[in-house]
């Protein structure tokens, strides 16, 4: 990255004697960490702010110096938005480019601001505002894939289509049904939004470089004033852990493989062979050379970015695993994988949140190839059972033969005749007809979370009640 200014000091000379060199350049390059960590400036200078005035309310700075600390920030704050604020690389961080550019712009009393606090706690509470605001938009985000998915679920809870196990033809199932069980995915990957942010909800600030401090701070005032229920209670662990990026990574990488199911059955359910849906030309591309082509790109870079999440949370992981209690410079490379994987999983929900919207649905297909198959075999095994009092694996089988019979004949089930019925078992009677339809299947199946229309209908409004 350009270094801007070429007077401006290296991290070293900042902290001065010990360093008698600026680093090599090699060294700048693998130490610096301003080309990713400038997106942590908002939360930088808001927990600075948060701290020296906790700093004056304890007697700690001089209130003067606390003013012209915090309007300090406030311009460092108004430089970086309007993009005049000029990042120096041999600063190495957004933390030491916020304090150098401090001393400029205020002089002595910038040097104060660091009293009682240690990039260790410091950096452990940008991240952690950081994450914890992500993880706010994650649950809108969400909760609007959520929306999308129950109006369609309830356009369609009569739409009949295929159910599958093995991606073979199954039992008949609504389209709401199969739109409904999205819903329970992503309600869940909700409620772990929800569970990290309660986990992640303490403030770091105050544990200093690992031990605490001496002065005497009030780190439940510095934790209400940044939004937390309270601070930490162990000063090592807290600049130790990253566990809030990793389940970060966690409830991503989880999302995004139900995302990328998703996107699977779309990708399948858009083929001209199924024919399910139609994307819409906003989610959809043509091919350079085939002019019939529309191809499902959204949903395939969605299933792509999946691996990229799972990606950044196994990299976390190795990165932490062999650390030793405390901090580690390890622990820098815990911000690119959170933040790859944020923008990724944004785009991602979002991109899912318009196909759904958008996509139309066939259901006059979904309907013909829902009584494919022999759909209603489970139905037809079941009436024997109910109607005829034969034990289950003896319907199986009758059932069984039936389909064999309909498989030489080359129809479905519901249009073998009575006496093709009768000559394989004979005390089949015409009332049977009335289950082997897909409709008939379907409604008949009122267990608690089937796929009846009254069902799926009940389980839209418990959520709606909830969304
Ligand atoms: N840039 C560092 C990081 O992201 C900040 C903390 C540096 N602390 C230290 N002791 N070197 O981890």
């Amino acid at each position: 990255m350009a270094d801007g200014n070429s007077e401006t000091k290296s991290s070293n000379q900042m902290w001065g004697g010990r360093f008698a060199s600026g680093p090599d350049a090699i060294m700048e390059e693998i130490n610096a960490s301003i080309g990713f960590d400038k997106k942590l400036y908002a939360q930088d200078i808001r927990g600075s702010i948060a701290h020296a005035t906790m700093l004056a309310h304890q007697g700690i700075i001089s209130a003067d110096d606390k003013d012209k600390i915090v309007h300090g920030l406030n311009t460092i704050l108004s430089e970086i938005e309007s993009g005049s604020f000029e990042f120096s690389r041999r600063l190495e961080d957004i933390h030491m480019n916020i304090e150098a550019r401090l001393a400029t712009l205020i002089g002595p009393a910038a040097g104060r601001l660091h009293t009682a606090r240690s990039r260790n706690d410091q950096v452990a509470l940008d991240f952690r505002l950081w994450v914890k605001e992500e993880l706010q938009r994650t649950e809108k985000a969400l909760t609007a894939l959520i929306a999308a998915f129950l109006d369609r679920a309830e356009e369609h809870a009569d739409t009949v289509m295929p159910g599958f196990t093995h991606l073979q033809t199954a039992q008949p199932v609504t389209f709401g049904h199969h739109c409904m069980a999205y819903v329970e995915m992503f309600g869940r990957d909700r409620s772990r939004v929800r569970h990290a942010i309660e986990h992640m909800d303490e403030s770091p600030i105050g544990a200093a470089a690992l031990a605490g401090t001496g002065f005497p701070i009030d780190r439940h005032m510095t934790a209400k004033a940044l939004g937390f229920g309270g601070p930490t209670r162990n000063s090592i662990d807290t600049v130790s852990d990253r566990d809030f990026a990793l389940e970060f990574l966690s409830m991503a990488s989880i999302t995004a493989t139900h995302l990328s199911r998703l996107a699977e059955e779309i990708v399948i359910w858009s083929t001209p062979q199924f024919g399910f849906i139609r994307l819409s030309d906003a989610f959809s591309t043509g091919s350079s050379i085939m002019p019939q082509k529309k191809n499902p790109d959204a949903a395939e870079l969605v299933r792509a970015k999946t691996g990229r999440i799972n990606g950044s949370l196994i990299a976390l992981l190795t990165v932490m695993k062999g650390l030793p209690l405390a901090y580690s410079k390890d622990m820098q490379e815990d911000k690119e994988q959170v933040f790859d994987s944020a923008e990724s999983l944004e785009l991602a929900i979002a991109a899912m949140t318009g196909m759904v919207r958008d996509m139309t649905i066939r259901s006059d297909r979904m309907k013909a190839a829902a009584g494919s198959g022999y759909s209603t075999a489970t139905d037809l095994a079941d009436w024997l059972v109910r109607e005829a009092g034969l034990p289950f694996r003896d319907a199986h089988h009758v059932t069984g033969r039936a389909v064999a019979l309909a498989e030489q004949k080359g129809c479905d089930l519901a249009d073998l005749s009575l006496a093709d019925l009768q000559s394989i078992y004979a005390d089949i009677t015409e009332k049977v007809f009335d289950v082997l339809t897909v409709e008939a299947s379907v409604a008949s199946r009122t267990s608690f979370g089937g796929t009846a229309p009254n069902e799926v209908r009940k389980q839209i409004a418990w959520w709606r009640a909830r969304n």
